[in-house]
C-alpha cells in the first residue's frame, strides 16, 4: 500500500510499517534533528514542513496519492509525562485529521498517548474522520502485549473507509498475547545486567526494575541515580552504587530499534527522539493487523 508517514519523528512508526511491506513513499516533520535521523536511515524522503499548515501539506502529500497515512501527532499536551493542559500543541491532532479529510485515503492509522481518547482535541478530530466517512477501530494497546518488551499504552485509532465502527476490534483483540514480554523473553541474557534503574516521574513511583518484567515506558529523558534518591518499598533490588542506568542505545533497543539503527543528534535530542517514538514491533503489530484488516474488506 502506498503509505506517508505525518510527524515522523526518527521513524518508529515507519520503520514497523515498513518491515510489514507498506510502501513508504514519503514522511514529513519539522525538527530539524528527527529530519536528520530520519533520512539516515530510509531511502524516501523526509519533507521538513510545518504540518499545522494544512493547506501546504496537502499541496505537499496530495501528489503521493496514498492508500494510507499514518502519523503520530505531537502528544506532550495530553501526555501522563507533560503538563496535564490541553495546549495549542494538541490541535495538530485536527490538522493531522484534517489532512486525512481532504486527501481521504482508504485508511489511516494515527497514533496518540492513551490518554488522549477522551480529549477535547481528539472528540473534534473523531467528528472529522466521521463526517469524512471513515470507519473507526480505537483501542488503547499495551506494548509488551504486541511484540515490545515494555509497558506503553498507546491509543491507535484505525480508520477504514465505508466500513462500520469497531470493524477490526475481533482482529486486533485475537492477536494481543495473553502474556506481557518482558526484557529476559526479548533479549534473553544478552544485556548483562539483572535489574535497572529508570528515573521516576516523582518517588512517589519506584525506580528500580528486574529484566523479568515489561520495561516501564521509555520517556523522553534519561537521567542517572540522583544522590538523594529515598528507595522505594516496590524497588526489585536495593539501589546501589553498581545499579545499572540504560544507556541511550539500550533505551533505542527496549523500543526495539534494530542494533544497526543509526541515530544522528546531541545526547538530548536522542533520547528525545527515542522517547518520542512508537516501538517499532508494536508498528509493526498495528501494520499487520491493517493488512488483515484490508485483505478482509477486499473479500466482501
Ligand atoms: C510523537 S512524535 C512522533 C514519533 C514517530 N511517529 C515515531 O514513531 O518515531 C511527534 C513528532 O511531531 C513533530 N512535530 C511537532 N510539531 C510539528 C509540526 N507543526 N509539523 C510537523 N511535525 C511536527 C515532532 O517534532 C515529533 O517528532
Amino acid at each position: 500500500m502506498r503509505t506517508v508517514d505525518l510527524f515522523s519523528g526518527c521513524g518508529g512508526l515507519s520503520l514497523g510499517f515498513q518491515k510489514q511491506g507498506f510502501d513508504i513513499l514519503a514522511a514529513f516533520e519539522w525538527w530539524d534533528a528527527a529530519v536528520k535521523c530520519y533520512e539516515a536511515n530510509f531511502s524516501h524522503p523526509v519533507f521538513q514542513i510545518d504540518l499545522s499548515d494544512v493547506s501546504k501539506a496537502v499541496e505537499a502529500i496530495k501528489p503521493f496519492a496514498p492508500d494510507i497515512i499514518i502519523g503520530g501527532p505531537p502528544c506532550q499536551d495530553f501526555s501522563h509525562a507533560g503538563k496535564r493542559i490541553e495546549a495549542g500543541r494538541a490541535s495538530l491532532t485536527d490538522s493531522f485529521a484534517e489532512i486525512v479529510s481532504v486527501i481521504r485515503p482508504k485508511c489511516f492509522v494515527m497514533e496518540n498517548v492513551d490518554r488522549a481518547r477522551n480529549s477535547n482535541a481528539y472528540s473534534s478530530a473523531r467528528n472529522i474522520f466521521k463526517n469524512a466517512g471513515y470507519g473507526l477501530t480505537e483501542i488503547v494497546l499495551d506494548a509488551s502485549r504486541c511484540g515490545t518488551p515494555q509497558k506503553r499504552k498507546r491509543f491507535i485509532c484505525f480508520g477504514m473507509q465505508n466500513q462500520p465502527d469497531g470493524f477490526a476490534q475481533t482482529l486486533f483483540d485475537k492477536r494481543i498475547s495473553q502474556k506481557p514480554m518482558t526484557l529476559r523473553d526479548y533479549f534473553g541474557n544478552t544485556l548483562g545486567f539483572e535489574f535497572y534503574y529508570r528515573h521516576p516521574r516523582n518517588y512517589n513511583r519506584r525506580a528500580v526494575f528486574s529484566i523479568d518484567e515489561p520495561a516501564p515506558t521509555m520517556r523522553g529523558v534519561n537521567r542517572p541515580v540522583p544522590k538523594g534518591y529515598p528507595g522505594h518499598p516496590n524497588d526489585a533490588c536495593p539501589v546501589n552504587e553498581s545499579l545499572h542506568v540504560l544507556s541511550t542505545q539500550e533505551r533505542a533497543w527496549i523500543q526495539t530499534f534494530p542494533k544497526d539503527y543509526i541515530w544522528i543528534g546531541s545526547k538530548t535530542d536522542v533520547e528525545q527522539m527515542i522517547g518520542n517514538a512508537v516501538p517499532v514491533n508494536l508498528a509493526s503489530f498495528v501494520a499487520e493487523t491493517v493488512k488483515l484488516a484490508v485483505e478482509e474488506d477486499s473479500r466482501d
